[in-house]
């Protein structure tokens, strides 16, 4: 039996992936923070490890009292923040604070996966496929703070890490579609930019397998990108969302001008209230003109990982639990 320490547990991957773990009948633990909210948890083999990643002491005590990790998923990080700097502290800095703590003999797990995101390489143009290999060339702060913990760890030596770069993940729990989701069930279809946006997505339970299988066939030292392997557009998404409710829309097409002034006004409100927005005037970097079909071709077998869902069976289920729990 493995064990197995989940940061970001509590979260719409990190829940999913405890979910998955404790299914394999693993000893889990969930790394939280003492204010996060644990709705999403309610498994009773679920252990609770608090982290302070925001002092370093504290958390070196933390992990030395839990005792070593078979397994190590570091998925907590911020998608949306108020300002860059809250970017790099959460995602870069967080993370080789965790790892160098990690790193020590005593600590050193079996493998150590870190959950970037495909922002890291960031997008290609048009059709053009994004490759492993490629320089990445992120376009928003949030990619940049993967990119840089990203390349903290490959300047490890003799630290078994392996990362997962996600396209866009949707399913259960996730509140970032559901907006858009929201907007459909009630007859409406926005769309941004005059041309569908070709985009790479992957259910979430077929990501919780894929960081499973990451785990145990990963390749110490390389960097997988997280997708179904299907190329998908921005009118798929809605054709998924239009059938599994069966609602007709009336659908939008909005110039990139008009979705800026948008993106401002929702970001200005956030940062009133202190939260930044899904939206936001940096996502309008990542949309647009930018494509995100990738290469999947060697992961899959290097991984020993089939998707089990595309883009339609991911969203009937993700409807019928929205329905479930009255999100919608
Ligand atoms: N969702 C996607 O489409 C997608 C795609 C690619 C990569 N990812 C990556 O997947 C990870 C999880 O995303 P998600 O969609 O599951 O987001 P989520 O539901 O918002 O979960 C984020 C998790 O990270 C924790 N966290 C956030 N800021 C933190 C901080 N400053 N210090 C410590 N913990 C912090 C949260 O804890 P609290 O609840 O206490 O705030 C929560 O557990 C992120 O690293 C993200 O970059 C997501």
């Amino acid at each position: 039996m493995k064990r197995i320490l989940i940061t970001g547990a509590n979260g719409f991957i990190g829940s999913t992936l405890i979910d998955h773990a404790l299914a394999r009948g693993w000893e889990v633990t969930a790394g939280v923070r003492p204010s996060s909210d644990r709705s999403n948890l309610t498994g009773d083999k679920i252990q609770f490890l608090h982290l302070h990643f925001d002092n370093e002491t504290a958390l070196q005590r933390e992990l030395e009292q839990a005792g070593r990790f078979d397994y190590v998923v570091h998925i907590a990080g911020t998608t949306k923040a108020l300002k860059r700097e809250d970017y790099f502290r959460a995602n870069t800095e967080y993370t080789r604070r965790f790892v160098d703590i990690l790193h020590g003999e005593r600590l050193r797990p079996e493998k150590f996966l870190f959950l970037s995101s495909l922002a890291a390489l960031g997008p290609v143009n048009g059709n053009e496929r994004i490759h492993p290999g490629r320089k990445p060339a992120p376009v928003t702060a949030y990619g940049a703070s993967k990119l840089a913990a990203e390349q903290y760890l490959e300047r490890l030596s003799e630290f078994p890490w392996v990362a997962l770069q996600p396209a866009g993940v949707f399913g259960p729990r996730d509140k970032d579609i559901l907006e858009f989701i929201r907007l459909v069930n009630k007859g409406f279809e926005f769309y941004i930019g005059a041309r569908p946006q070709n985009v790479s997505l992957i259910y979430v339970k077929d990501l919780a397998e894929m960081m499973l299988a990451a785990l145990e066939h990963g390749v110490t030292g390389r960097k997988y990108i997280a997708t179904d392997s299907r190329d998908y557009t921005t009118d798929d998404l809605g054709q998924a969302v239009r059938e599994t409710l069966n609602r007709r829309t009336l659908r939008l097409r909005l110039p990139l001008s008009v979705v800026g002034v948008i993106a401002s006004i929702s970001e200005t409100l956030g940062r009133w209230r202190g939260r930044m927005p899904a939206f936001n005037r940096e996502k309008l970097n990542e949309i647009g003109e930018a494509g995100w079909w990738s290469d999947v071709s060697q992961t899959f077998e290097e991984l020993h990982f089939t998707p089990r869902y595309d883009l339609f069976s991911g969203m009937q289920e993700t409807v019928a639990w929205y329905r479930e729990k009255k999100w919608i």
